[in-house]
């Protein structure tokens, strides 16, 4: 089957404070080790990139700019492509994700669903909550064994991840859009050395234990 990834790394990096996806990782840059994984299972990679980006490519097939919002920025990617019969889109800020991750989330598209996402289990409790002035109160306590953190890579029927980004919308990952229309979304085992580096300390911990692995 024909497979595009879209590597998402148009984001301003606000939390880490400056564009965390283009930091050097072991003698390249986050984003270049996103690309050359997603590379896997991708005949194409296109890399979305803010509107400042003055880099090389980081090793994708097709550069774009992207948009205000992860959504814009998937739909930028999306655009700049043939149809083919997957997308992947993986996040730049995820640069420990395994070929084997890219592979099973494919894999799973391949036998049927509409899109696949990698999911992890809770361990912690989970509570609701509402903020009532300075104070939090908990509301609820929530079945943990019904609920999962999903990660990217994510996988998707080509026409089912376009006809859910068609009406435009937003939602901080794709699947959400696709479960909007009513599209069968799985979930296959994710991996907690896929971290999406969000704050400083996620890039100096890895460091810290070796870098890449
Ligand atoms: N992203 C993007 N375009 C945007 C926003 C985010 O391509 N308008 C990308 C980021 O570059 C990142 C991924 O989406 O690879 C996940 O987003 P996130 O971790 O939230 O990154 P940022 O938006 O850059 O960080 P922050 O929210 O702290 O500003
Ligand atoms: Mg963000």
């Amino acid at each position: 089957m024909h497979v595009a990834a879209v590597v998402v790394a148009g984001g301003r990096g606000e939390r880490f404070g400056g564009p965390k996806q283009f930091a050097p990782l072991d003698g390249a840059t986050v984003s270049a080790h996103s690309v050359r994984v997603a590379r896997s299972v991708a005949q194409l990679v296109v890399l979305v990139v803010p509107d400042s980006y003055a880099g090389d490519g980081e090793g994708a097939d097709l550069v774009v700019t992207g948009g205000v919002t992860r959504s814009e920025s998937v739909r930028a990617g999306l655009g700049a492509m043939e149809e083919v019969d997957i997308v992947v889109v993986h996040d730049a800020a995820r640069p420990w994700a395994s070929r084997t991750l890219f592979e099973s989330v494919v894999a799973a598209v391949e036998a049927g669903a509409d899109a696949a996402v990698p999911g992890l289990s809770i361990t912690d409790t989970v509570k609701r909550v509402s903020v009532e002035g300075a104070v939090t109160v908990v509301r609820a306590t929530e079945a943990r064994d019904e609920l999962v953190t999903v990660q990217t890579p994510q996988a998707f029927r080509y026409t089912a991840l376009v006809r859910a980004h068609g009406a435009g919308g937003r939602a901080t990952d794709d699947a959400a859009l696709v479960e909007r229309l009513g599209g069968r979304v799985v979930v296959v085992p994710g991996d907690e050395a896929n971290v999406k580096i969000t704050r400083p300390e996620d890039l100096r911990a890895a460091h810290r234990a070796g870098g890449v692995v």
